[in-house]
């Protein structure tokens, strides 16, 4: 089992095994802890340099996939494509005409996190399984014909049935994939889709609205973003940027003003579904911000919003799994001068019964991070009653120190960070390693200035830190950190903006994903406002790197087409095939494509002379079929 561990994806083995006999007598979990290093310090891992054999490629600018010589990148699945709903299954329409419905039975708009779950449940397989992935966003410019222009109630549904997440079956015959259609897995979850509410907030004042009195059901889940999963084979999406999809007309109360709500960025969905119009419906922004499980395996099961783990912009869920079999999820909060947290499950989880574990995220603790500048750091507990979240301070019962986590937070003493991203965990030292993409509010007039775990004021290029929990419990109060890498440019005239790294140069880390091998694998998200130019500009295009956790090398992988960001990574068991997310390429200079000018930025990846650009998950395969990165 020890053995086994050191060479086989985690994820694979967690999704593989929990039928096993040998695996529910002595558990993966047990034989994770016997084979952790025993010593050691966060600055050091113990897991030793790691192997990165392909050749780096430069950055471009071209509007193409660009991948290490070694390897293939074909396009897989794109915006529009039918997810093989059995009787549903409408073809895309390059010119944007594809009617609601039919957006509802194809894939959404700005794929981002993804994860491989094998079939049968259960099963270790590599060429045959389900991919969930979230549509993150979307571009009105680009999904009708005439963008925004005579806005109406079919727009705003088809806007709702293009973002939210897909589940696919897929296959791969002879190193060939394709997604299989009809297929009884496939499945849209959209902002229309039923979700329930669970958790500590389930049920509050504060989240029953005048569609919902119970406080126990939600239409929808959207901007989802990164993401996690657990091993009893579901899948989490991470609700991030949704306060921009509300319009607050006139005074905006303290509490939706900490989570940005009244700022609209002109979605127009409050003009045909009023739940959107938060000074209708004041209650209505609480339901959003929250994690949400998705059963995969299973397309009648409703999505359910996870309460106990807090509400935020979230950006990832990353889970680790304690000797004891509890769990923590590492969770970052995007936006400048927000947290990371972890939330713990109360219980552990109970391999040899899937539906045992149905209900395990309702219950746990909540923490906020600390980052000392002596390098260690504190976990805060969010909990009603502790560290000042009481009623005299503004906190009626837990519901609302959930509901408000932002401002529990604020009350905790954590630490405000250079905008968290995904988180990682090292499959042998168990090191997390979080990505603050950047922060040019760091260090500006009336603002925070640098500290020990936010180095530079004016972060143009971001950086990644890691920490290490004491004792290696996932449960633990304190753990040790330090900066595994500042992003930059060597040239840059600013010493600031060099960074502190090794090998490929790179800005923005934002997608992270441990590999089996212990390689960390960076997706870059400079912004579309950025990209291309001023310091940015040496960079190319946004790309995916493999990094050595020992030595901080970087290596550029692939680079992006014109406009887009890379997010959304994950492996079959073996290793042999990666699943890559390409999120809004032609999205250059500001949020939307201009309708009458689509391919302006980028054709990608149809170049059809009357197409639109489409984001698209990309397979990746070694020529000779062997291990990526390898
Ligand atoms: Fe959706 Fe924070 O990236
Ligand atoms: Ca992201
Ligand atoms: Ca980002």
């Amino acid at each position: 089992m020890t053995k086994r561990r050191a060479s086989t994806p985690f994820s694979a083995i967690l999704t593989a095994r929990l039928a096993r006999r040998d695996f529910l007598k002595g558990g993966l979990a047990t034989a994770m802890a016997a084979a952790l290093p025993s010593v050691g310090c966060t600055t050091a891992p113990t897991a030793g340099p790691v192997p990165i054999a392909f050749t780096a490629i430069p950055p471009s600018t071209d509007d193409a996939v660009k991948i290490a010589p070694e390897y293939e990148a074909t396009v897989f699945f794109r915006w529009g494509d039918p997810v093989g709903i059995p009787g549903n299954m409408p073809a895309f329409k390059s010119d944007g005409s594809n009617t609601a419905p039919e957006q509802e039975a194809q894939a959404g708009m700005h794929h981002d996190g993804m994860w491989y779950f094998p079939l049968p449940y259960g099963a270790e397989t590599s060429v045959h399984g389900l991919l969930a992935m979230n549509h993150e966003y979307l571009d009105d410019g680009l999904l009708h014909p005439d963008g925004r222009k005579t806005w109406n109630a079919e727009k705003l549904r088809k806007s709702q049935a293009a973002v939210g997440v897909s589940v696919i079956e897929v296959r791969a015959d002879g190193g060939r994939w394709q997604v299989v259609r009809p297929s009884r897995y496939a499945r849209r979850i959209t902002a229309r889709t039923p979700c329930a509410i669970a958790g500590p907030a389930a049920a509050a004042d504060a989240m029953k609205t005048a569609f919902d009195p119970t406080g126990r059901e939600v239409l929808g889940t959207y901007n989802g973003c990164a993401n996690g999963w657990t091993p009893w084979g579901t899948y989490l999406t991470c609700e991030e940027n949704w306060n921009f999809f509300f319009v607050r007309a006139g005074a905006v109360t303290p509490e939706l003003q900490r989570y940005g709500v009244g700022k609209s960025r002109g979605y127009g969905w409050e003009l045909h579904d009023e739940r959107f119009d938060a000074a209708k419906h004041p209650n209505e922004p609480n339901r959003f911000g929250w994690i949400v499980e998705i059963d995969p395996y299973d397309p009648s099961s409703k999505p359910v919003k996870r309460t106990a783990m807090g509400r935020m912009k979230h950006e990832g869920a990353c889970p680790a799994i304690g000797a004891d079999r509890r769990l923590a999820f590492y969770m970052g909060d995007d936006e400048a001068f927000e947290y990371i947290y972890k939330f713990v499950t109360l219980r552990p989880w109970d391999p040899g019964r899937r539906d045992a574990n149905r209900e395990l995220l309702d219950e746990g603790t909540l923490y906020v991070a600390k980052f000392n500048a002596d390098g260690t750091g504190e976990w805060l507990a969010l909990e009603h009653g502790r560290n000042g979240l009481t009623a005299a301070n503004g906190f009626a019962s837990q519901a609302d120190v959930l509901v408000k986590t932002r401002q529990a937070a604020d009350r905790a003493g954590a630490t405000p960070m250079d905008r968290a991203e995904w988180c990682a965990v090292h499959p042998v030292t168990r090191e997390v390693y979080v990505t603050l993409t950047n922060s040019t509010e760091r260090g500006a007039q009336g603002r925070p200035g640098p500290d020990a775990a936010n180095p530079r004021a004016n972060n143009v290029f971001g950086h990644i830190l890691r920490w290490r929990e004491d004792g290696d419990d996932v449960a633990a109060a304190r753990f040790r950190w330090d900066l595994f890498a500042l992003a930059g440019v060597p040239e840059n005239p600013d010493p600031a903006k060099r960074g502190r790294f090794r090998g490929d140069a790179f800005g923005c880390p934002d997608g992270l994903w441990f590999d089996r091998r212990g390689v960390l694998w960076v997706q870059t998200d400079i912004s579309s406002t950025g990209l291309n130019r001023g310091d940015y500009a040496p960079l190319g295009n946004n790309q995916v790197l493999a990094a050595d956790p020992a030595t901080a090398v970087f290596k550029r992988f692939l680079v992006g087409p014109r406009g887009c960001e890379l997010t959304g990574f994950t492996m079959t068991p073996d290793g042999r095939t990666a699943f890559v997310n390409i999120q809004h390429p032609g999205e250059l200079g500001g949020d939307l494509n201009d309708p009458d000018a689509p391919r302006k930025n980028s054709n990608w990846p149809d170049f059809d002379p009357n197409g639109r650009p489409r984001s698209a998950t990309v397979v990746i395969r070694k020529k000779d079929g062997g291990v990526i990165g390898a």
